[in-house]
């Protein structure tokens, strides 16, 4: 691997708040603004107030090739939305309401996740291996405290949905969130850990 996968909050122990803003405020993502935005912005203080936590996937000169954010967080999920199977194996991390066919949980979030297109010439991973430092991650926390549902929410592009939902990563749709705030529709994807 020729790349570190950074927590931020490691990161600003170890070079200084005011150097990973710095670092940060050059980060590029033309195709997707709203992650450009949440690094440049709110990645640091984010972390701070531990509602979500960052990592930095660097090269060997400490160049920002991409970055994740993750936390937890409770979201509601309607049976008839799920495969069988995949009910079956949420159940034993959530609650049912009979009379409203809703399973109620706490997941684990990808918040963020996005390639920095700031270096042109940078070993940029490709979106696997980004997930796959996502898992080992999310795998770590599991081992310590529980917890099996991850989910995310993606803007409605094949380009994006085919990634998700690839063998390999294996996201499955479960619902739809309107954000009157940015007028985008997402798509809520979940997946076993
Ligand atoms: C999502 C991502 C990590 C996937 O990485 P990957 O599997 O290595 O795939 P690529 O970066 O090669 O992208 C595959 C295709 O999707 C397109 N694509 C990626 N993100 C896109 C977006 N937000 N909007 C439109 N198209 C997008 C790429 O342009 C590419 O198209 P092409 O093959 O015609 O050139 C990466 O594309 C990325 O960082 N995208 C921008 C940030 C983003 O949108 N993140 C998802 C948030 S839910």
């Amino acid at each position: 691997m020729d790349y570190a996968v950074v927590n931020i909050l490691d990161y600003m122990e170890l070079i200084g708040e005011e150097s990973v803003v710095d670092v940060l405020s050059g980060f590029s993502c033309p195709k997707n603004k709203e992650i450009e935005n949440f690094v440049r912005n709110n990645a640091v203080e984010f972390a701070k107030r531990k509602m979500s936590i960052t990592y930095l996937l660097l090269d060997e000169y400490s160049r920002v090739l991409a970055i994740f954010a993750i936390t937890h967080k409770a979201v509601q999920i309607l049976g008839t939305n799920l495969s069988s199977t995949l009910q079956k194996k949420i159940q034993r991390y959530a609650q049912k309401n009979e009379k409203t066919d809703e399973y109620a949980l706490s997941a684990f979030l990808i918040g963020q996740f996005g390639k920095n297109y700031q270096h042109k010439d940078a070993p940029v991973p490709d979106g696997g291996k980004m997930m796959e430092a996502v898992l080992t991650i999310l795998k770590h926390v599991q081992r310590e405290i529980g917890g099996g549902v991850v989910y995310l929410e993606c803007e409605e592009k094949p380009e994006l949905l085919n990634f998700y939902q690839n063998e390999k990563n294996r996201f499955r749709k479960f619902g739809e969130r309107l954000s009157e705030k940015e007028n985008v529709n997402y798509i809520q994807m979940l997946r076993i850990l």
